[in-house]
């Protein structure tokens, strides 16, 4: 709104910078005052000893702190989104999600990796998604015009190595997922290994993204997932649980495909990184399972798992 200026030696910030800077120091003192009360009763001492080494060790944990709160201030001005960021993945992380890939599939790292920067390049998908964000907009669930697909690139790495038939995500939102993996299922198509997509979403708002030649390799059933999964009369190769992610839900919504999996299906928790419901259906049904933890690229969003549940080739 106004401008920064540089007076007498002085810093002055513009209006809104200042206005975030409040919000954020009442955010931090907000902590800080939970943990006054968390803390009082608790006879918490330490001694001498302990408390001279308290401005090292406590400057120490900040150097990892400080950069997430300013990420968090520049997201404030650079951001929209609200919820189900979409932030891009580091380089480095690209690579161990190929390698966690290439163990599920059976196939060679760098493939993998080629697949990940084939999505990464699909200029297509990406205007696809900007003209459809005024729809988003409207809908108050914005994505920002610098969106990236986080770790729905080993999702799309998935489909395009293992050529399923059946995919399923449960839970679509805006749709990009959906988006990912019929772009995947497209390319497969393309290359003679056609596959079909369903979603499932209890919001009858969601799905926007989900349109135009996209649509045409898969479909959103509307309702509880639950439900929309026992109805479904198919053999599953690829299975995707991103809807209601209570621990309880997770759990029964593998309970419910898992008489409908094809032998080598894979399947993947959004989850995995709050509950071990994956690692326990994999340990119940005699399959192995892998964790990729994702690393957000100039986000202060820790990044979600991926847990994955397949059978060894
Ligand atoms: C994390 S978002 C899904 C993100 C999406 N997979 C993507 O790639 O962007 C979770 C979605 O699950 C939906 N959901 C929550 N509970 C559900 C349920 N019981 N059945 C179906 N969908 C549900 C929510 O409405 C929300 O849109």
């Amino acid at each position: 709104m106004s401008e920064s200026e540089q007076a007498g030696g002085q810093l002055l910030v513009t209006k809104d910078c200042a206005a975030a800077l409040e919000l954020m120091q009442a955010e931090l003192s907000k902590a800080l005052n939970e943990l006054a009360q968390e803390s009082s009763g608790r006879n918490l001492q330490a001694g001498p000893e302990r408390i001279q080494h308290f401005p090292s060790r406590l400057d120490l944990a900040f150097w990892y702190v400080r950069p997430t709160i300013k990420r968090i201030f520049h997201w404030l001005f650079q951001s929209e989104e609200r919820s189900n960021f979409t932030y891009s993945i580091t380089d480095e992380n690209k690579d161990y999600l190929a390698a966690f890939c290439a163990v599920i599939t059976g196939q060679a790292s760098h493939k993998m990796r080629d697949y990940i920067d084939e999505l990464c390049r699909d200029s297509e998908l990406r205007e696809h998604v900007l003209r459809q964000r005024s729809v988003l907009a409207q809908q108050h669930i914005p994505i920002d015009p610098h969106f990236d697909f986080g770790r729905r690139l080993g999702w799309y790495t998935l489909v395009r190595a293992l050529k399923p038939k059946i995919v399923i995500e449960t839970g679509v939102a805006q749709g990009l997922g959906s988006l990912v993996l019929t772009s995947a299922l497209m390319r497969n198509a393309q290359e003679g290994h056609p596959g079909y997509y369903f979603g499932t979403e209890l919001d009858r708002n969601a799905g926007f993204l989900f349109s135009g030649k996209y649509a045409e390799f898969g479909k959103i059933f509307y309702g509880d997932s639950i439900e929309s999964l026992k109805k479904l009369d198919a053999v599953i190769d690829l299975f995707i649980n991103d809807s209601d992610h209570s621990a309880q839900y997770e759990q029964q919504e593998y309970e419910v495909i898992s008489s409908k999996l094809s032998k080598r299906a894979v399947v993947l928790a959004d989850n995995a990184h709050v509950t071990s419901k994956l690692c326990d259906f994999a340990r119940s049904t005699g399959r192995e399972f892998l964790y990729f933890q994702e690393r957000p690229k100039d986000h202060w969003y820790p990044g979600a798992g991926i847990g994955a549940a397949f059978t060894k080739l």
